[in-house]
């Protein structure tokens, strides 16, 4: 039996899931599911990430379809935060953080030497659990990413994409007339909505969000969901969530990864109404997490 103090004792408590010894090479190692799709935006191929001597990704190959929101789930530690970060080099941040394989972002290969990782982090958003927005005004928040990318070339522009940004993430109406509050002085949801309208600001074709409504009431983070939904008419959206219901929501593809693994992706309604890995129905009923 292999310990695994991070998410439970198995000795004791899962007798009922089949031993993690009897996956420990193959089929373990092939994920059960579609993993790769016609014409991805997203493209990963057997990505490996470690953190020293951790192993925190193994071997993970998937592919993301152009506007389809897909979640990805698992226990805490299963790697999902540390994938996300792959397909836009946030990685590259972490001191001791070392990614192998492939991985393309519209058909460009993001680890390639010639890649500009501010264009890619440009063309590949990132909203994060706790809202985070920079300690300015609403509008300078907004402003920040057209400005520092040249995206505008007067006031007139830039208030325009300032207003944009906000009306697509659904905040313009609430913030329209104290634009020049600070974006901290906004409830924890509108913090939110205030760091995607800054990611939106941008024009990404790809916005990751990692857990994004975990620090939100239950109001706040339906908006986040209606948003979604909305965004997904244009943007491609990789989200990680703890909440199987919000993936029903908001996805149209799940996968669900276990120990650094990726066990089983396939069309949302298949992997969470009749999941076809032991260990994704083990999780799916609450005797993993
Ligand atoms: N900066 C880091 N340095 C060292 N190890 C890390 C670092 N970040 C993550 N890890 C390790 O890598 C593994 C995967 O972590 P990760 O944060 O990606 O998991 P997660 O699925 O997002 O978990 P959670 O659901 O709790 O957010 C874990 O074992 C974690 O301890
Ligand atoms: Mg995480």
């Amino acid at each position: 039996m292999v310990a695994h103090p991070e998410c439970w004792d198995m000795e004791n408590e899962f007798r009922e899931i089949p031993d993690i010894q009897d996956f420990a090479e193959e089929p373990f190692g092939v994920p059960v599911g579609e993993s790769d799709v016609d014409k991805p935006c997203v493209r990963c191929r057997n990505i490996n990430v470690h953190y020293g001597s951790k192993h925190a990704i193994r071997n993970v190959s998937l592919d993301v379809r152009p506007r389809e929101v897909l979640s990805l789930i698992g226990p805490s530690g299963c790697g999902k935060s540390t994938l996300l970060r792959c397909l836009n080099r946030m990685n590259d941040l972490i001191p001791g953080c070392r990614v192998s394989g492939v991985v393309e972002v519209n058909g460009s290969d993001i680890y390639g030497r010639e890649i500009d990782v501010v264009n890619l982090r440009k063309q590949v958003g990132m909203v994060f659990q706790k809202p985070n927005p920079f300690p300015w005004s609403i509008y300078e928040n907004v402003a920040y990413g057209p400005r520092i990318h040249g995206l505008v070339d007067s006031r007139e522009d830039l208030d325009r994409a300032v207003k944009a940004a906000l009306k697509r993430a659904g905040l313009w109406q609430e913030v329209k007339r104290r634009l020049d509050e600070p974006g901290t002085s906004l409830s924890s949801g509108q913090q939110q909505r205030l760091c995607i309208a800054r990611a939106l600001a941008v024009k990404p074709t790809i916005l990751l969000m990692d857990e994004p409504c975990s620090a939100l009431d239950p109001i706040g983070a339906g908006k986040i969901e209606s948003l979604i939904e909305e965004l997904r008419q244009q943007l491609t959206i990789v989200t990680v969530t703890h909440s199987v219901q919000q993936a029903a929501r908001v996805s149209q593809r799940t996968a669900y990864f276990h120990f650094g693994r990726l066990i089983e992706v396939g069309e949302t309604d298949q992997v969470l109404t009749h999941p076809r890995h032991p260990l994704t129905e083990a999780y799916l009923t609450g005797r993993i997490g």
